[in-house]
């Protein structure tokens, strides 16, 4: 089974899978940005990997724009966040950007990650700021709130590629 994964990732959590996934599979791996140069009727799976931003996978209009042409062929997404495992919130982001009938074509998988402010652009880290703030600023804050504001005072890395065992086992069965 030939597979590649196209990744796209800001601050390397994303890249960090992709690169585990071409080493455990020997896939080809490529960046987003050269995205144009891969002829993706090459494969027989694509992996599409990125990350959550306010909720939504960066750059997947792409991947969901190729859909029509990769039928056939196994698919799947894999998004990196600083959310935890838990699988209600999984289930929420994957409802949140892949349609009930693109879920039945693509595979998703929630790959932890974490966050790494030195690595985060000006405007996203600017972005943090203001939502660590909201949170400190409310007034009854409910155990939600207390829990992401402790997700989000520090870096943090809870990236492991053990995480990537349903992905590879889906990938390879
Ligand atoms: C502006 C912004 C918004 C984010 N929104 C979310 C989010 O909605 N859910 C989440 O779990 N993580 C969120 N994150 C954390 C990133 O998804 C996380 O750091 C991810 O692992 C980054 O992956 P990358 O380095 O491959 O781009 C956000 C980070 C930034 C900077």
């Amino acid at each position: 089974m030939k597979l590649l994964v196209v990744y796209y990732s800001k601050t390397g959590f994303a890249k960090r899978y992709a690169q585990w996934l071409e080493k455990d599979l020997s896939c080809d791996c490529v960046p987003f940005a050269q995205r144009r140069g891969v002829d993706l009727s090459r494969y027989d799976g694509v992996v599409f990997g990125s990350s959550l931003r306010a909720g939504k996978i960066c750059k997947l209009a792409w991947f969901r724009k190729q859909l029509p042409q990769l039928s056939g062929k196994r698919l799947a997404v894999y998004f990196t966040g600083a959310m935890g495992p838990d699988p209600q919130a999984v289930r929420q982001a994957v409802a949140q950007n892949l349609t009930p009938r693109e879920q039945e074509q693509v595979k998703a998988f929630y790959l932890w990650g974490g966050l790494n402010y030195k690595a985060m652009g000006g405007v996203d880290k600017w972005m943090m700021g203001v939502f660590r703030k909201m949170l400190q600023g409310k007034k009854n804050p409910t155990e939600e709130d207390r829990q992401a504001a402790r997700m989000v005072a520090a870096s943090f890395d809870r990236a492991d590629p053990a995480n990537l065992a349903s992905l590879e086992e889906y990938l390879t069965r």
